[in-house]
């Protein structure tokens, strides 16, 4: 992709492809419920196409019916062994979760992804579903799952991980006894969420310490059919346009029905923080989650300190946050985010090298990074970045190239296709 900086600002309003962790849990809950269920706005995109493939490789029918996905499940001891091997793609989500679920089955699957994935830590669920009686070949993808016979486990996550809450949490279906994770920071709740609607009941705690509990009760071993799910946009896509807006002068841009799960709105919080001119209007709560309209208009930003809860809440949102600060006046210290080493790509490293091509002065440090920013910059030469094939970095530097007035080639940009692949045309609509 090759963009010049020559906008006059960002108008309009806009909707944002379905969430990514929502649509992935959609599919996987949908494949284990005894019946149908119905998806409206499921992601067609990269990462969770794959994870709906990879369930029709174990047997999994379902019907696409212009925006509704219509998914027929197979009940939790329905699937079958696919004839070859799994495959995620980019997604550690989709290989996470999907860990859990095979390793209740009956059969053997080899679970593998791209080169990205090949080289995330996944023992970190790996370790505790060993513990529940999960059978593994290693501790990283490519990763063969044989049967086992799974007993209830109460977890304490050294990681504020979704992905390791859920993928226990969907073994636990598949456990007898109770199984609970704890963990010092709410991680995104969807899973939780989305197993009430399939009718699970689950317990939430708030304890004295400070820490989250959730515990799946013993026998819960059924999930409800008949479920319908409407998937909210994607806040963490919708991002790139919120701080584009900001950032570049003239603009006012509404993004509608975007969620809004408190779990993963830091990015809102951080940047009002920042002086940022953000709307919430339209609240409801769709399918269990909440959604709003959110206008950005531009603004002029000051640096912050993010750190604790804060980086939790907004993990997938600090690069694009990175080019926020850019901007910004004075100095934005992230911090508590050494979990950005481990993405897609190592993301403090890849907004580093970025940012330092657009002469920002950054430091990395071991779990963040230090911008100065200024809020003049305007860079008037022709510039290289390198995704390192990362979605998040490439719609980063696609937001940071509307302020220069020369071009910005952003190489490798096809990654974007794994979470959101009309993100240039959508770029290119709203920029006047
Ligand atoms: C996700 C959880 C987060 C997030 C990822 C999606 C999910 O990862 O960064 O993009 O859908 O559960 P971790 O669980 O590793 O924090």
């Amino acid at each position: 992709m090759k963009i010049k900086g020559t906008a006059k600002g960002l108008l309009g309003t806009i909707t944002m492809p379905g969430d990514k962790s929502i649509s992935h849990r959609a599919v996987i809950l949908g494949a284990l419920a005894e019946g149908r269920t119905e998806i409206s706005g499921f992601l067609r995109a990269g990462d969770c196409l794959n994870t709906l493939k990879n369930f029709k490789m174990m047997g999994l029918d379902y019907e696409e019916k212009k925006d509704r996905l219509i998914i027929k499940g197979k009940g939790l001891a329905g699937l079958q062994k696919p004839g070859k091997a799994l495959d995620v793609g980019n997604s550690g989500t989709a290989f996470r979760l999907m860990t859990g679920v095979l390793a209740g089955q009956k059969f053997i699957t080899k679970l593998t992804g791209d080169a990205s994935i090949q080289k995330r830590p996944m023992q970190r669920v790996v370790e505790p579903l060993r513990k529940m009686g999960g059978r593994f070949s290693g501790e990283s993808a490519p990763l063969i799952i044989f049967p086992g016979k799974l007993k209830g486990l109460s977890y304490e996550s050294p990681v504020a991980s979704a992905q390791v809450k859920s993928s226990l949490l969907l073994a636990g279906l598949y456990a007898s006894g109770v199984t609970s994770v704890t963990e010092k920071i709410l991680s995104r709740d969807h899973t939780e969420r989305m197993f009430k609607l399939f009718g699970v009941k689950l317990k939430t705690d708030l304890l004295a310490s400070g820490k989250y509990k959730v515990s799946l009760p013993a026998g819960q071993h059924k999930l409800r059919g008949g479920v319908k799910i409407t998937v909210p946009g994607d806040l963490s896509s919708a991002a790139f346009f919120i701080v584009a807006a900001l950032l570049v002068p003239g603009s006012k841009l509404t993004v509608k029905n975007v969620g809004v799960n408190p779990t993963r709105t830091g990015l809102l919080d951080i940047l009002k923080k920042m002086g940022a001119r953000l709307t919430l209007s339209n609240k409801k709560i769709v399918s269990g989650e909440p959604v709003a309209d959110i206008t950005a208009e531009h603004s002029a930003l000051k640096g912050l300190e993010i750190s604790g809860e804060l980086t939790v809440r907004a993990i997938d949102e600090l690069p694009v946050l990175a080019v926020a600060a850019a901007l910004a006046k004075g100095r934005t210290v992230i911090k508590d985010a050494a979990e950005l080493r481990v993405k897609e790509s190592d993301r403090i490293k890849a907004v580093g090298e970025m940012l330092r091509a657009f002469a920002v002065p950054v430091e990395e440090t071991a779990d963040g990074l230090l911008i100065t920013g200024n809020p003049g910059l305007r860079p008037e030469q022709n510039i290289k970045i390198n995704t390192y094939y990362d979605h998040r970095i490439a719609m980063a530097a696609a937001v940071l190239a509307l302020l220069n007035k020369k071009e910005t080639t952003i190489s490798d940009d096809k990654c974007i296709e794994t979470s959101f692949p009309q993100f240039e045309e959508t770029l290119r609509r709203v920029l006047k």
